[in-house]
């Protein structure tokens, strides 16, 4: 009866052991997969254009005293914004509007839209963004 019990309590600790070495595997090869999926997306623009607020692809590029690279998906439930009126940058599905730093002004949205690091050749006129 005890080495019954002795037996259950070596296999309930084995397998657990087995699936917490596995579980730790699995998380450890999805951390490196997504550490090498960081990578830096260069894009071309013109440097010299005056212009406030460009739309590239996905993001939103704003030009003010500083650049600030912005995602162009909006924080509510993703719709791409392309429109820059009365100052704020307004997204098409349900009204969110931000201001030029990525802040929500008008909901339903309540989160900034992601700000991007990014890097400027002069040289080229281009800008590098990591992704
Ligand atoms: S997706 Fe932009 S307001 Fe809903």
């Amino acid at each position: 009866m005890k080495s019954g019990k002795n037996s259950r309590r070596y296999f309930l600790k084995t397998a657990g052991s087995l699936i917490g070495a596995v579980c730790l595997g699995l998380w450890g090869s999805m951390v490196n997969s997504q550490q090498k999926n960081i990578s830096k997306k260069t894009i071309s623009i013109s440097l010299n254009d005056n212009r406030t607020v460009l739309f590239h692809d996905d993001y939103i590029i704003i030009n003010k005293e500083q650049l600030l690279v912005l995602s162009s998906y909006c924080t509510h439930l993703g719709c791409k914004i392309q429109t820059f009126e009365d100052g704020e940058l307004i997204c098409p599905c349900h009204g969110s509007s931000f201001d030029l730093d990525g802040n929500p002004i008008k909901g339903p949205a309540i989160k900034p839209l992601k700000k991007f690091e990014y890097s400027t050749n002069m040289e080229t006129k281009t800008l590098t963004i990591k992704i």
